[in-house]
């Protein structure tokens, strides 16, 4: 392995060189089947030192004095000076667009639709599919099956999307509605037929009842089913995170290694300069070195909606909100959340330049904001733990009753 990872490897000890070296492995897996690992050098920053059982028990308690208090008063975070960050907090209310208002009705049958495979071509896949409640709302798998063409993405969680600006990794989505129809037609996933969805709502008494219960008086139309399935995503929302229990004034709800986690994760870690405001997502685009360019794996990015060669290799920021429970991570879905931690650490990964690509003036830039932290073993695991605190309380969510189907198909409880 070449010298980034053998470095970061002496920066580490005992389980968290174990991660790296999986960790290296499946980069170089993801690369090209040419046997070449790609990764430049990052110049080694050396682990700060240790501190003592009673030393961080001091440091957590003056933290925990600190951040119970406004967030005004917290320390400013490490960010760089053009970074226009805003502080992490509690989620704001959930606005039902004016076009699209909510009502019970609706969220019912867009809650049944959600769960419904029958909306798709092979009469197979359901929204619920790769958006299992008790798997976060993602699908704990690398990337979704079908692929259709192209490398494949992770599956991303529902819940919280109402609040991102633009939605898919690379934004393509202005709205809910405009991604769910693309989710509902695109051949490469649900591949649904527009009039067969309408002519499966019309046959089914159960699924007429709930439309008009939903659209007194409307025409029954596909555009319906799209808001009805938007209504319910918008329902789908956290807020009950250990996190939010400390925002709210418990400073209970955070343990010592989860407040100085906090503390890491605004300042000395400098994820704040993407992961900011209540979304722990800034919803703008950064290239961390995994677009593979010019390998087999190949994926552009945002660079595939916008054709703007300064947006290769660039993702939407994701919400690290519930981010425990939606493993595995990044858009190639490779990674454990050890794993994302220690490349942080090393200042990410930098794609080198290919034999071919040595001129290439178009060959993607690895965000500025990413560099070499310095943490130690201590501080990895803190910024794990709180990361653990911003995952939501299980839930029970029974899968609605499908309309026409004797049988209900089985869905995990959460
Ligand atoms: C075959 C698996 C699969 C199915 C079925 C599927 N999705 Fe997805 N979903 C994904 C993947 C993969 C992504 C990320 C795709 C990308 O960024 O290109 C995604 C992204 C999303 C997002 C964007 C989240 C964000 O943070 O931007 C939402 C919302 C969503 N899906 C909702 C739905 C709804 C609603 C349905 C049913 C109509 C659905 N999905 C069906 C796999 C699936
Ligand atoms: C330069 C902006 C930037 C900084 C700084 C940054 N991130 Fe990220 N983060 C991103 C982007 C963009 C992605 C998605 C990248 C991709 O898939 O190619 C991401 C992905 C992640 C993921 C995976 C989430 C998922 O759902 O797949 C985790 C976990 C994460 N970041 C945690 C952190 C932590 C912890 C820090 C601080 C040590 C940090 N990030 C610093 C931009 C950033």
């Amino acid at each position: 392995m070449d010298a980034a990872w053998s470095q970061s490897q002496s920066a580490v000890r005992g389980s968290w060189a174990v991660v790296i070296r999986a960790l290296a492995a499946a980069i170089t897996l993801g690369v090209a089947g040419n046997g070449e690992a790609q990764q430049g050098a990052t110049p080694k920053k050396p682990p700060r030192p240790e501190r003592t059982a009673a030393t961080r028990v001091i440091a957590a308690n003056r933290l925990r004095d600190i951040y119970r208090g406004d967030p005004h008063s917290w320390p400013p975070p490490h960010v760089d000076p053009e970074i226009e960050w805003r502080e992490i907090g509690l989620l704001p209310e959930v606005v039902h667009p004016e076009s699209n208002p909510r009502s019970t009705e609706k969220e019912a049958l867009g809650r049944t639709l959600f769960f419904d495979a029958r909306l798709s071509a092979s009469g197979k896949l359901a929204c619920v599919s790769c958006h299992e409640p008790s798997l976060g709302w993602a699908d704990g798998r690398g990337v979704s099956e079908p692929r259709g063409k192209g490398p494949g993405r992770n599956a991303q969680t529902i819940r919280n999307a109402v609040f991102q600006p633009a939605l898919f990794w690379d934004g393509r989505a202005a709205s809910l509605e405009e991604q769910i129809e693309e989710a509902l037609t695109n051949p490469a996933e649900m591949a649904a037929d527009r009039d067969q969805v309408v002519r499966l709502l019309a046959a089914t008494p159960g699924y007429r009842k709930l439309y008009d219960d939903a659209f007194p008086g409307r025409a029954l139309e596909f555009a319906a089913v799209v808001e009805a399935v938007a209504c319910f995503e918008r329902t789908v929302v956290g807020g009950k995170s250990r996190f939010d229990a400390f925002m709210k004034g418990d400073a209970s709800a955070l343990s010592d290694e989860e407040v100085l986690g906090l503390d890491l994760f605004r300042r000395d870690a400098r994820c704040m300069n993407c992961h900011h405001g209540p979304m722990f997502s800034d919803g703008r685009f950064h290239d961390l070195g995994l677009s593979f360019h010019g390998r087999t794996n190949e994926d552009l990015g945002r660079y595939r909606i916008t054709h703007d060669p300064a947006d290769k290799g660039r993702f939407r920021t994701p919400t690290l909100r519930d981010v425990t429970q939606t493993s595995p991570f990044m858009h190639t879905g490779m990674f454990e959340l050890r794993g994302v931690l220690a490349m942080y650490n090393a200042g990410m990964v930098t794609l080198k330049r290919q034999a071919f690509e040595r001129d290439d003036g178009e060959f993607p830039v690895k965000s500025p904001h990413l560099k070499p932290l310095g943490l130690n073993r201590q501080d990895l695991d803190d910024l794990a733990a709180f990361l653990a605190s911003l995952e939501e309380p299980p839930r029970g969510m029974r899968p609605p009753p499908l309309p026409g189907i004797e049988d209900q198909p089985v869905s995990a409880e959460r």
